[in-house]
């Protein structure tokens, strides 16, 4: 452990350039989706994701509730993003905060820019992500699983989403911050990708990098992104073979 001030704050980076949990500054946390984990959605999907654990369940299109959020010329994407209680360390006061509502908001129209929300119109497509456990980068969890979810609804997109955190700790850019790089780091930014164009759809950031950090990160960002893309299209692929619904994995 070294110190900043009063606070102690672990050594985020080995000399040899590994990380807390040993993995390299490019490498993913085991990533494993299961399609269509819920009966009762229309679409649904489980991810785990290093200690990370997301459910996301969709309904629509359907009528909007409340009535007067309703266009005429296309459907509405309404995200709700929730933590549980026990999903952090130190409980979470249930309910709606200004983290969840800014998480639910960015998420929605992440959504909005590549669902074909123009052939739905005065309709509602209702987005749940529910974090049962919580271990950073639930944001990049909750649209992947959002993802998968909407696919497996059968609600038309120009393509899924994947997306990941990518972070500055110990002076170096790292991919798929956990809890103690993303409290400690020095940087962190979560982006979603849309795959076959390259357009970032979400993209957000906390800290501090140069010019050239954030190019860098970029770069590092989409490169896991391509990762993730893979293992969410198998995901769909083992969840409409016959016998499917096995759990997808990266990197166990
Ligand atoms: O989860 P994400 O990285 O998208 O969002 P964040 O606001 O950067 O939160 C990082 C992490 O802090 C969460 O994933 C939780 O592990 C933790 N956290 C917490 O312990 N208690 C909260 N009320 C909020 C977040």
């Amino acid at each position: 452990m070294g110190s900043v001030g009063a606070k102690e704050v672990p050594v985020l980076l080995s000399p040899d350039g590994k990380r807390i949990d040993g993995r390299r500054l490019d490498e993913l946390r085991p990533l494993k989706i299961v399609a269509g984990a819920l009966h009762q959605a229309d679409g649904s999907a489980f991810v785990e994701w290093g200690a990370n654990k997301v459910m996301a369940a969709v309904y629509g299109p359907r009528e909007v509730h409340p009535r007067h959020l309703q266009q005429n010329n296309k459907a509405i994407v309404q995200c709700k993003y929730n933590m549980a209680a026990f999903s952090v360390d130190e409980r979470k006061r249930p309910g709606l905060d200004r983290r969840s509502q800014e998480i639910s908001k960015v998420i929605s129209e992440a959504f909005e820019s590549v669902i074909f929300v123009e052939e739905y119109p005065r309709t509602s497509i209702d987005i749940y992500i529910e974090v049962l456990q919580a271990n950073a980068g639930t944001r990049c969890a909750g649209v992947v699983a959002a993802s998968v979810a909407l696919a497996d609804a059968g609600i038309p997109m120009v393509d899924l989403l994947p997306s990941v955190a990518v972070g500055k700790i110990g002076g170096a850019i790292a991919l798929d911050l956990k809890k103690e790089e993303d409290n400690f780091g020095e940087a962190d930014m979560p982006m979603a990708l849309v795959p076959q164009s390259g357009r970032l759809v979400l993209l957000q950031m906390e800290g501090h990098m140069t010019a050239e950090e954030l190019g860098r990160s970029l770069d590092l960002g989409v490169q896991g992104c391509r990762s993730i893309y893979e293992v969410m299209k198998q995901a769909l692929r083992d969840r409409y073979q016959v016998g499917g619904g096995a759990a997808q994995e990266v990197g166990a």
